[in-house]
């Protein structure tokens, strides 16, 4: 069974006996981050939006180890720029690994990239179905609520679904409750809920009105795992 890892805020690695992938790997700025950037080994880079606390070291982990970024067209084609290698899809498209299955989603959010002087917009962002073993695994990226995530719960047998709660940037957790009725997954794994005062919250509270709900959830701490 693949196992899924915490790294902190928004990162997680999902992992079988010989593939790993890496999401949003925000490390080496990130104070809560259970490893620094230069530890992680994984088959692939998977980044959701330009934002800095997904992007992160994405472009430094891809050139060390010569994997791919896995993103959105423009988002990987701003990578490329920085001597990455990179498979870029879009929403609605999907394909197949030697690790697994990845399909890009749509998530409502904003993906630019904000340097010092200038922002320049790569796309629109993106979540994902990862599929590894047989199992499929929703990340939603940042996002707001939308009614298609009914559709998305449909059309796949979720083992897993991994959704923001922090409110201000993303879905909240009464929204993130409602997102976990409709996709109907076996488990639900909050993010984005800790690292920034204006998106803090309690996951303990989360995941208690999920359970109200009958919907199992596991809330990972950084370094924390689980059987997926
Ligand atoms: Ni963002
Ligand atoms: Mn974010």
């Amino acid at each position: 069974m693949p196992k899924l890892k915490a790294l902190g805020h928004a990162c997680f690695i999902l992992s079988t006996d010989e593939h790993s992938v890496i999401f949003d790997p925000w490390l080496a700025e990130n104070p809560e981050a259970a490893c620094g950037p230069e530890e992680v080994e994984v088959d692939a880079v998977l980044v959701s939006h330009g934002h800095s606390d997904h992007l992160g070291d994405a472009i430094a982990i891809s050139r060390r180890l010569g994997v791919p970024i896995i993103a959105t067209f423009e988002l990987a084609m701003y990578c490329e720029r920085f001597g990455c290698r990179t498979v870029p899809l879009h929403i609605g498209g999907g394909r197949q690994f030697e690790f697994g299955h990845v399909k890009l989603t749509q998530a409502f959010h904003g993906s630019a990239i904000v340097n010092d002087d200038h922002i320049e917009y790569t796309g629109m962002p993106c979540g994902c179905l990862v599929t590894m073993d047989d199992r499929t695994v929703y990340y939603a990226g940042d996002t707001g609520l939308f009614s298609d995530m009914k559709l998305i719960g449909e059309l796949n047998d979720l083992k897993a679904a991994i959704l923001p709660i922090g409110d201000n940037f993303t879905m909240g957790p009464d929204d993130a409750l409602r997102a976990a009725e409709m996709l109907e997954a076996d488990l639900v794994v909050p993010m984005h809920y800790s690292a920034f005062e204006v998106i803090r919250q309690d996951p303990n509270l989360f995941a208690e009105k999920l359970r109200e709900r009958g919907i199992a959830c596991s809330i990972l701490k950084p370094g924390q795992e689980t059987e997926i």
